[in-house]
């Protein structure tokens, strides 16, 4: 533990940072596009369920223990443990969830590149550039390289710059104007001819549907990769607050400004579609499957643009610069896990371990694009679906049943004097100790033999 540790330097400051780990690419491609293929408003009901009752306790349980021990998640389950030898689970855990975090940086990097080349595409078609424009949306290898590598440069970059001075600035500052944009986008895309279609798909539900074993995993999964959960992110993040914080209510704000984002993107995304639908675009095949998930929104929403003129162009631009940089507050907070295990596990100092750590991840995303059909899907349902959820039951284990209750509640005290009196510790740690674990793995089982 050689290195000095950073803080965030307000309460404003650290809900944005991990408002801004949370809303990313999960919110605004993950969670539309699985809800328009998981019936919408089922998917809608189940999602909003599950993140109130099971994500936000594994949030607090990753908030508590990162401030209990301000380090990294393989130290700090070591340090929760009763044992050494479950202290050696506990580092496992920790382990395993940096690889995670470090697979999901290998796609989302992807991702994140095709937000960046949609965005410099209508800049280039703002200035008579159709053909760069073309080249820069048609998903072709090349580019997909390049703006993968432009955008894992600019995570490393920043991730260099440290804790206040990098994510905490960046996140306050772009945050606010993101929700606006999304707002005025929504009240736009209603005014148009077959936006309520989109509407109707997305509130009213079909209970049956909602009651699937894959929807079910699925709203899991997409829940726990919303709110950056499983993987140690929002462990490191606590471990930089300050004690003077009330984590129930900071957590709480979290997990508030993230669902409202997602669910707000539904209102773009949903509507969008039937508006695109409307306009002759083929997104359905001929059973009712969308025909890709993975790039839906980036053939309705430039669609969207396209009906607004001119305009439409700047606000294109305004909307992927604006979903790159969503992408970038999520991205460090992927990158910052197994950079903080290796400078605080194994004295690296920050920028070798940012590079190499980097490097290593860039390479990987290559992997994937070289067997793209192969590997893409897989590494998704791999780390969100299942890695994620398993994650968050094994932190709740260690939480609810191995980390002494009083602890708990004395790190929990240190911000919020009163907490043993309210409802929170009169819910959450038998929560945490029961009904996040039992529904969880209820939840694999039913879809395993379900
Ligand atoms: N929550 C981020 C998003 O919605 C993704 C993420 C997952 C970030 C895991 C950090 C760790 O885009």
């Amino acid at each position: 533990m050689a290195a000095t540790r950073g803080e965030f330097s307000s309460r404003f400051g650290f809900v944005m940072a991990a408002a801004g780990s949370a809303v990313g690419l999960g919110n605004i491609w993950g969670f539309p596009t699985q809800a328009a293929s998981n019936g919408g408003a089922a998917f809608l009901l189940v999602y909003l369920a599950l993140a109130f009752t099971l994500a936000y306790p594994v949030l607090m349980v990753e908030l508590v223990i990162g401030r209990y021990a301000h380090a990294n998640a393989v130290n700090a389950l070591r340090r929760i443990s009763p044992s050494a030898a479950i202290g050696r689970i506990g580092a496992g855990v920790g382990i395993a969830g940096v690889v995670v975090a470090s697979l999901i940086l290998s796609f989302y990097a992807i991702v994140a590149g095709w937000m960046i080349a949609f965005g410099l595409a209508s800049v280039m078609a703002l200035m008579g550039q159709h053909g760069a424009a073309a080249w820069l949306t048609s998903f072709s290898f090349s580019s997909n390289v390049l703006f993968m590598l432009l955008f894992m440069s600019l995570t490393i970059g920043i991730i260099s710059a440290g804790v206040s001075n990098g994510i905490e600035r960046w996140s306050a500052r772009l945050m606010p104007v993101l929700i606006a944009t999304l707002v005025a986008l929504v009240v736009y895309v209603m005014t148009l001819d077959g936006a309520m279609d989109g509407l109707k798909v997305y509130l009213l539900p079909d209970f049956e549907r909602a009651l699937s074993p894959k929807l079910i995993v699925a709203a899991l999964g997409a829940a726990f990769f919303s709110l950056s959960l499983g993987v140690g992110t929002m462990l490191i993040y606590g471990s930089y607050i300050n004690d003077n914080e009330n984590l129930p209510v900071v957590g709480g704000l979290v997990t508030l400004v993230d669902i409202m984002i997602a669910v707000t993107a539904g209102f773009l995304v949903l509507p969008a579609m039937y508006v695109a639908l409307h306009n002759g675009v083929e997104i359905f095949t001929a059973t009712g499957q969308l025909i890709s998930e993975d790039t839906l929104i980036f053939t309705v929403l430039p669609e969207l643009f396209a009906t607004m003129g001119i305009a439409g162009i700047v606000v294109s631009i305004t909307f992927f610069a604006l979903m790159s940089i969503a992408a970038l507050t999520s991205s460090i907070s992927m990158l910052e896990v197994p950079v903080a295990y290796a400078i605080e596990e194994h004295n690296l100092p920050r920028k070798k371990a940012v590079l190499v750590i980097g490097g290593l991840i860039a390479l990987a995303s290559l992997t994937i694009l070289l067997n793209f059909e192969a590997l893409f899907g897989f590494v998704i349902t791999f780390t969100t679906r299942y890695s994620q959820p398993l994650l968050g039951l094994a932190l709740c284990i260690f939480t609810g049943w191995l980390w002494h209750r009083n602890t708990v509640l004395k790190e929990l005290q240190k911000g919020a004097p009163d907490v043993a009196a309210g409802w929170f510790w009169k819910i959450w740690p038998w929560y945490i100790k029961f009904f996040c674990p039992v529904i969880i793995l209820a939840i694999f089982a039913q879809s395993i033999w379900g």
